[in-house]
């Protein structure tokens, strides 16, 4: 263990902890990682006594370029120096109301302290005192939860997680993030207590959320939340797509499935953060247009527009940044089908373009999703679609190189349309540019300024503008 405490930092906190007098241990997450090996830069120490005396003290020691910030009110004192983060708490017990993740916190001793923690893993300690420097302090068998992959709770998790519904969320985060397992008792009371995880405000809910998409199969952790009960509570939008209706002895898919599987396939390809909430809801839509007919089977006509309008309501509803990212998951969720298409008939220079054109400088993103969202259970069918989705992807390559429409601004702005034609503002101005645009997607003229003039004066003699 002493190895992992070599930083020059943990030396001057035993120093300054045993010139105080005071036990002090590092603890959480910082300890966890040490065992996982994964690099962690947040360090938390607990003290039998003031924490925040304990900061001071260190931060006196480090000198300049020390930022020392205390939180009287919470008891705790951060020190920053260089890319180094220590937080400082003197241990505490605390005690939780029913309607309020603000405990009430009195002093403790480091047990009481480790009790209160969310889970075994998270609640090792390690000795910083001269005398027991590097001693591991592990009430719980922690590190045998760690070396098996369990995560469970100090306590009954039925105090645990009453006293702080969020950690419900970690608890399945971790699972998905580490490739833990949540022992059975753990996961019964998540589902027992799901309902707690009202009074948890949606920011941290969406956090958590994030951690999970951003983890390297996400899938596990949507299945958790759907198993716990917690999924219908923080996204019933997406507990909406589960399930497989047969009519006539006709099903559909079941649309959550399809939806983790797609979102996990894009995780193997892409790590942006937003590309991932776009393979999350591509989808969304389903549930509300979905509509079956003798003719025709099961339907979901028009979910990318239902599902694209559902992505601004959700964004609002869960409190994420309704800003251009919001703008980008609307528009992967309303172009989603649109290469899928063109893979399952002839590709048309034409349709190329427009899905060029629409696409813009999000296309190699759109292609991502809609590669990962070719899922058939018929694997001749999904080889099929693949090698013709090859296709799309070549042709959309020589048609930007030739056209450049990525980027496309038609050769003539409506400014110019007025000038030509001594036109004021109406609707002419907006049909001659539309009817630029379109002879340029479809091929009919090349994407330059005199071919546009030319197909220009032509289109306004035909419109009746000049004889
Ligand atoms: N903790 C807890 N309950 C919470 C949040 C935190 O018991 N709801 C405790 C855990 O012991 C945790 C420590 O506080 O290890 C530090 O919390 P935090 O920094 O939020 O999380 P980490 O466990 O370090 O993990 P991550 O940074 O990935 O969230």
């Amino acid at each position: 263990m002493k190895e992992f405490l070599k930083d020059k930092i943990f030396q001057i906190i035993s120093d300054c902890a045993d010139r105080q007098g005071k036990e002090c241990y590092v603890i959480g997450g910082y300890v966890r990682d040490i065992f996982l090996q994964r690099p962690s830069k947040d360090i938390d120490v607990v003290t039998v006594g003031s924490g925040i005396e304990l900061a001071q003290e260190v931060a006196k020691v480090l000198g300049k370029h020390t930022h020392l910030s205390v939180f009287k009110n919470f008891g705790t004192a951060q020190v920053k120096s260089g890319n180094i983060e220590v937080e400082f708490v003197g241990a505490r017990k605390e005690s939780y109301r029913a309607d309020s993740r603000n405990p009430i916190v009195e002093d403790g001793t480091l047990e009481d302290d480790q009790n209160r923690r969310d889970f075994t893993v998270n609640a090792l300690a390690i000795c910083l005192n001269k005398d027991r420097f590097g001693e591991l302090v592990d009430p719980f068998n922690g590190q045998f939860d760690m070396e098996n992959k369990i995560l469970r709770t100090p306590l009954n998790p039925d105090v645990t997680f009453s006293d702080d519904p969020l950690r419900m969320m970690r608890g399945i985060r971790f699972a998905t993030q580490l490739g833990f397992y949540l022992e059975e008792n753990t996961f019964n009371a998540i589902a027992k207590n799901r309902e707690r995880i009202k009074i948890i405000s949606q920011e941290r809910i969406v956090d958590e959320v994030n951690k999970i998409l951003l983890s390297a199969k996400p899938s596990r952790g949507f299945v958790l939340l759907d198993k716990s009960g917690l999924l219908e509570l923080i996204f019933p939008e997406l507990a909406a797509l589960k399930g497989i209706e047969t009519k006539e002895g006709r099903g559909h898919k079941d649309n959550f499935e399809h939806t983790i599987t797609v979102l996990d396939r894009l995780s193997e390809k892409s790590d942006n953060l937003w590309l991932r909430w776009a393979a999350l809801l591509h989808d969304i839509g389903k549930a509300r247009t979905k509509r079956y007919d003798s003719k025709l089977g099961w339907t979901f006509y028009n979910h990318n527009v239902v599902g694209e309008r559902m992505v601004q309501k959700l964004f609002v509803r869960m409190k994420m940044p309704q800003n251009e990212k919001m703008k980008f998951v609307q528009k992967m969720v309303s172009l989603h089908m649109r290469p899928i298409v063109l893979s399952e008939e002839e590709v048309t220079d034409s349709a190329v373009r427009r899905l060029l054109f629409d696409a813009g400088d999000d296309i190699d993103d759109l292609m991502t999703l809609c590669e990962a969202d070719i899922t058939s259970k018929n694997k001749e069918k999904e080889k099929r679609f693949l090698a013709n989705f090859q296709l799309v992807r070549e042709k959309l390559k020589i048609i930007e190189e030739k056209d450049r429409i990525r980027n496309f601004q038609p050769p003539i702005d409506g400014q110019e349309i007025m000038a030509t034609f001594n036109l004021s503002p109406c609707n002419l101005v907006g049909e001659l540019k539309m009817a630029i645009k379109d002879a340029i997607l479809d091929g009919v003229i090349p994407n330059e300024h005199e071919a546009a003039h030319q197909f220009m004066m032509q289109k306004a003699k035909e419109m009746g503008i000049v004889s």
